[in-house]
């Protein structure tokens, strides 16, 4: 009791009235990485005057030291010493300091993203993903949660990249919160103007659901790669035909791309997942999300005969290099049914992918005193690897890019990965052949959810009510959808058992509009009936609608559009007014700064009629909105669709697109 008291009032005081103790940093955090040192001297001096801007005058002297240190430390001010003494993690939403039981919503979310189970680099703010960040410093923390603790229900708080700018009279119907994160004006966006003007304290990259308090752990990332995997057997698999004993090979045992093993063994088939990070792989196998190490090669193909033989489900860590194990499967004839490739080549000189025939320690060092061979070597190894591919693919073998710009870097290092045209790549990315199509075109997105309450039986009670709802859903679906319908039944009946609960009580649950609102409906009645506590909905930003991404999220809209960045913004407005209890907006995430313009939204049910119209009016738009506009780029799926929600929903009517014939286009004289 005595610290959750000391945790509220810490929570109301915000910025303390007395100078806190300068703290040690802890030294088994693990860190961020140390930031481009890119300010001039008087941007520098820039950086600190705006930190100190949080805190009074008398204070100034002693942190303006501090502060410059860690901006020559770190390239960055964090702003330890305002880090709060308590433990973040999410509580139970009762247990929040608020006036209003939506902003204790927030202050939960916010949290379990800061939380050290959850969260990468947690002492500098940083969800996933390297530089995902929930604020820039300590300061905009502690401000936002006390405005938080202050807010009512007519209120709204706009954060701007983290930094709370202030609460605004609104409504009762309004956001709680408005989020924007890294949105630039678009000449200002390159890589290295996120290094300078987050350096200056006025930008973050928010990430996905860093940024938008919706980050749940891997679970999300574990679903949407099981998805991913069943739906590619699907393609390559003959009608009867199981994955049992059929290779999945790719590279990548890191953050997200940890969770492939895990997704082929629920796919049922035999997947080999090179890394060249012995930790990483280690890791990987003592938290169980793989079955076996192996570290040489002629066991590994042994290993691989066997499994294959005997028709095993089973997951297999090669610990080396992904480009190895493609040339020597090639050799020894093993035939290779999946292959796609999970290394970050995001981030190719600084780590992100190991050349070919160095050891890893060899190429940290080429990393930091060789960049010029260092990058040699990638490309080379970036040809091999297209080259070793390419044999496999003319055997037979499926390839997909998995969003992680093998096929972008290896063909700016010259590796023969251009279609004919020359300007499409040869192979296709997962979106396009597989999560578009199949998934987001249907408007089958990852839909989730949390409960405030904290308690696991909470979480059971909805994962129950979300299969039946599910289940009756089914009985009324159309063909089209019929397998997507029975995949989210078995993900969802299986949740509990995969074990992928960290942080707060969440589960993922990919859902069209139909399933999404309903879900939502029976979760507001149970709420209403004292079944179970509030409910937070949410949602990956890497959806139907949330997100503008030409390649990745809409990288199957050919049109042109999909270099346009409206639907991201229409989405977060109309969300917005539609009863989201908090938007948000994001330049960056997945594929890098300027590369992505993507939103999300959290509502929380508490059981009100105003809850239920709320969540009926933006679960609708908030899912609809992509399928139209995936419609009117031509897709077949979507335009099936949109029509069959028209035909649902009498208000909504949706400018669909004409077919032209190709022989009217082929006879012009252009
Ligand atoms: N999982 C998804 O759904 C998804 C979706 C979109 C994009 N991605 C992309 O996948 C990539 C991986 O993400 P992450 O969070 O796992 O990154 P990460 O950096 O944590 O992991 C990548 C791993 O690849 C290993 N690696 C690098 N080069 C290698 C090589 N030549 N052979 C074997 N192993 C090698 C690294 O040691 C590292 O552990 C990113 O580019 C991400 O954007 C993933």
């Amino acid at each position: 009791m005595k610290t959750t008291m000391k945790f509220q009032e810490e929570i109301k005081q915000g910025i303390p009235s007395v100078l806190p103790e300068a703290k040690a940093y802890p030294i088994d955090a693990n860190r961020a990485p140390k930031r481009k040192d890119i300010l001039s001297v008087d941007e520098k001096q820039l950086a600190v005057r705006n930190a100190l801007r949080y805190f009074p005058k008398e204070w100034h002297q002693e942190l303006a030291a501090e502060f410059a240190q860690e901006l020559k430390d770190f390239g960055r001010i964090y702003m330890y010493r305002f880090k709060p003494s308590y433990h973040l993690k999410a509580r139970s939403i009762s247990d929040y300091p608020a006036k209003c039981e939506q902003a204790a919503a927030i202050m939960l979310m916010v949290e379990n993203n800061l939380d050290p189970a959850v969260a990468q680099h947690p002492e500098e703010l940083i969800t996933y993903g390297g530089n995902g960040a929930v604020f820039q410093n300590w300061a905009q923390y502690l401000l936002a949660m006390k405005y938080l603790s202050e807010m009512e229900d007519d209120q709204t708080l706009h954060l701007y990249s983290g930094h709370p700018m202030g609460l605004f009279p609104s409504s009762t119907d309004a956001p709680r919160v408005v989020v924007t994160n890294g949105m630039m004006i678009p000449n200002y966006s390159q890589p290295d103007d996120w290094e300078k003007f987050n350096a200056l304290g006025v930008t973050q990259y928010g990430q996905m659901t860093a940024g938008s308090f919706m980050y749940i752990g891997p679970q999300g990332i574990v679903h949407g790669t099981t998805i991913t995997v069943m739906n590619a057997f699907r393609k390559v698999l003959s009608k009867g035909e199981t994955p049992k004993g059929k290779i999945f090979l790719t590279a990548g045992l890191g953050g997200m791309s940890g969770a492939q093993p895990k997704a082929g063994n629920i796919a049922n088939c035999v997947t080999v997942c090179a890394e060249v990070n012995e930790n990483a792989a280690t890791k990987r196998h003592q938290q169980g999300w793989v079955d076996e190490l192996i570290d040489n090669m002629p066991a590994l193909i042994e290993r691989v005969k066997a499994a294959q033989a005997n028709e095993e489900v089973v997951s297999i860590a090669f610990i080396g290099n992904i480009v190895d194990v493609w040339e020597s499967f090639y050799e020894n004839e093993i035939f290779i049914h999946l292959g796609s490739d999970q290394t970050s080549l995001h981030n190719p000189w600084s780590g992100g992918y190991y050349p070919v025939e160095i050891s890893y320690e060899e190429s940290n060092r080429l990393i930091r005193e060789e960049p010029e061979v260092f990058k040699e070597k990638v490309q080379a190894t970036l040809k091999r690897h297209a080259d070793a591919i390419n044999k496999h693919t003319a055997r037979g073998t499926y390839f997909f890019d998995y969003g992680n710009a093998f096929l972008l870097e290896a063909s700016r290092a010259g590796g023969d990965v251009m279609a004919e045209n020359g300007i499409d790549f040869k192979y296709p990315s997962y979106v396009q052949d597989i999560l578009g199509p199949m998934c987001f075109d249907y408007g089958f997105g990852p839909f989730r959810w949390v409960c405030a309450s904290g308690k696991p039986e909470d979480l059971d009670r909805t994962d129950a009510i979300a299969a039946s709802v599910l289940k009756k859903i089914m009985q009324e679906s159309p063909e089209e959808i019929q397998q997507q319908m029975q995949d989210n039944i078995t993900w969802i009946e299986d949740a509990k058992q995969n074990k992928l609960v960290v942080g707060s009580q969440a589960r993922i649950l990919y859902a069209d509009a139909q399933g999404r609102m309903e879900i939502a409906k029976a979760f507001n009645d149970a709420i209403n009936s004292g079944e179970i506590g509030p409910v937070v909905l949410g949602r990956d930003h890497h959806d139907v609608s949330g997100t503008d991404s030409p390649f990745r999220e809409t990288s199957n809209i050919y049109d042109g559009s999909r270099f346009t960045a409206d639907m991201a913004i229409h989405n977060v407005i109309g969300d917005s007014f539609r009863g989201a209890t908090w938007v948000s907006i994001h330049n960056g995430g997945g594929v890098g700064w300027g590369e992505v313009v993507n939103g999300g939204f959290g509502m929380l049910l508490d059981g009100s009629a105003a809850a239920e119209r709320r969540l009926k009016s933006m679960l609708l738009f908030d899912v609809n909105n992509g399928i139209a506009r995936r419609s009117w780029a031509r897709n077949e799926e979507a335009n099936f669709a949109i029509k069959r929600e028209m035909a649902r929903t009498p208000k909504l009517k949706v400018t669909l697109a004409n077919l032209v014939e190709d022989d009217i286009l082929n006879n012009l004289s252009l």
